[in-house]
């Protein structure tokens, strides 16, 4: 298959008129939706879980269904409407390198699932040995952990106050390993304190000591300007990847972006169809990149919606976007500081690189059980726990080696009742004040004992259920399931 040429001014948002912050939560899917409370009423829904997955703009939803009578499968049919569905997917991998700088002449943009995914590729693709070095920090997700110690030894840098990067250490590593490191695999921006790495001053560090850099920006991309920057740079970004559903297009894809070359070399991780240009019974001659890369046929609507996404964010403006969320975040902690039992993570103060993830704790109760009455009593949704980052919410909340050891054995036994976390309030850039001020209404409740449910942890989940709460979900989403009988449902707890 030949390369295409770059198509720079295509924007797949037809008919789209949203310019500014105000038209972006009028544009929320979603934004008017009224839930159920523990006490029979009804509230709009305050959605406060935007690190786990945001809400869809609704011009990405006009998008897809202008695109859909268009659809087919791209790459390999010769009907119309295959030319025009190739035509646009091929489209939305340039709009996304753009948004992050990439240089389309050198670089690739690869739709994967999710992040996840993205960095699964990437360390199964990057030809490690076991004795390599892959150095990442203790802020990362799991996604950008795990998939590297399946290859190699991993060294985790230490975090110093406010969860911040202990970047002194960085360069003595990067001394220390010379030669052997490959990879230094960062995080933008913190999923659980919000703080975002020096990405371009460790890229140049870690260009020093001839390794490359992966920046996860599933949590950067959707609240900060993400410049991968020219190749002859030193502090430019080997790779970068990020989440759709993150950015306001859930519809299942994730971009994975990085040197053509890289990508070249070697045999891609998954195989099957798409990913050849001849295949002979004993011979495979590979494509080119992207196409080598997504093996199978791919999902080409979540590529049309997560392009029609970044059209919207550019449109208003990754800067205005930034603007506003700092200055929320200002508005926020000087609500929170002054609620006494509050417990905050991470900075408090000086949020020019911070993004808008507050995380807390309320003294003498259960991170689930707050999230709990959040949720039930508040109609807010947050997220409570560890985030997948298991080891970075246990430093940040000074969790000892015998505490850790005594709560793995705890949930190997089936037992989650004990295990540390925290509640997390997450931003979007459509989030305002308003949001802001429900939060801290059903915290100072909280503050005051004034909530009305009894609540029982589940054992096995650790989470917490309120007596007499069982809400009716298909009066909400009408749906229906058929069951065979004896299929047993879920369990509510589970
Ligand atoms: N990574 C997502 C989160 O932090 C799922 O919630």
């Amino acid at each position: 298959m030949l390369h295409r040429p770059v198509s720079s001014t295509f924007l797949p948002i037809a008919g789209n008129s949203t310019r500014t912050l105000a038209d972006l939560r009028r544009e929320i899917v979603g934004i008017d939706t009224k839930v159920p409370l523990l006490d029979g009423t009804e509230r709009l829904y305050v959605f406060l879980d935007n690190a786990a997955s945001t809400p869809s703009f609704r011009p990405v939803l006009r998008c897809i269904e202008e695109f859909l009578p268009w659809y087919s499968g791209v790459h390999r049919g010769t009907g119309f409407k295959s030319l025009l569905a190739t035509e646009v997917f091929d489209a939305a991998h340039d709009v996304v390198g753009a948004f992050v700088g990439a240089d389309p002449e050198t670089h690739t943009v690869i739709f994967m699932k999710n992040t996840t995914d993205c960095v699964n590729k990437l360390a199964n693709r990057a030809g490690l040995h076991p004795d390599d070095v892959v150095i990442t920090t203790l802020m990362e997700h799991h996604s950008n952990d795990l998939p590297w110690r399946k290859h190699c030894r991993v060294i985790h840098l230490e975090v110093v106050e406010e969860g911040r990067l202990d970047l002194g250490q960085l360069r003595r590593l990067l001394v220390e390993h010379t030669g052997r490191v490959k990879f230094v695999a960062i995080t933008g921006a913190s999923n659980i304190s919000g703080v975002c790495a020096p990405v371009h001053d460790i890229a140049r560090w870690t260009h020093e000591a001839g390794a490359r850099i992966f920046v996860d920006a599933a949590q950067l991309a959707p609240h900060r300007r993400v410049d991968m920057l020219p190749d002859d740079d030193p502090g430019h970004l080997d790779f970068v990847a990020l989440s759709a559903h993150k950015m306001y297009a859930p519809f299942g894809t994730g971009a994975l972006i990085g040197p053509k070359e890289f990508f070249e070399d070697g045999e891609p991780d998954a195989v099957g169809g798409g990913v050849v240009e001849i295949v002979t019974l004993d011979h495979v001659e590979w494509n080119h990149p992207p196409y080598k890369e997504e093996a199978g046929t791919p999902n080409v609507i979540g590529g049309v919606a997560l392009a029609a996404a970044i059209g919207i964010l550019q449109a208003v403006g990754m800067d205005t976007i930034a603007a506003h969320e700092t200055a929320l975040l200002e508005y926020a902690y000087a609500k929170l500081k002054r609620l006494r039992g509050v417990e905050l993570y991470g900075p408090t103060a000086h949020f020019e690189d911070k993004i808008g993830v507050i995380p807390f704790n309320i003294e003498g109760k259960h991170h689930a059980l707050v999230a709990a009455i959040l949720g039930i009593e508040g109609g807010i949704g947050v997220r409570n726990g560890c985030f997948c980052a298991h080891p970075f919410v246990k430093h940040l909340l000074g969790v000892t080696p015998e505490e850790d050891d005594r709560f793995t054995r705890e949930v190997l036994e089936g037992n989650k009742t004990n295990m540390p976390g925290m509640v997390r309030a997450s931003l979007g850039c459509y989030s305002d004040e308003s949001d802001i001020d429900a939060l801290v209404e059903m915290l100072e409740r909280i503050l005051r004992g004034e909530t009305r449910g009894t609540y029982r942890q589940d054992k096995a989940s650790g989470a917490f259920l309120a007596d007499g709460y069982h809400p009716d979900f298909s009066r909400f989403f009408r749906y229906s399931v058929a069951r065979a009988s004896g299929d047993r449902r879920h369990s509510e707890a589970s």
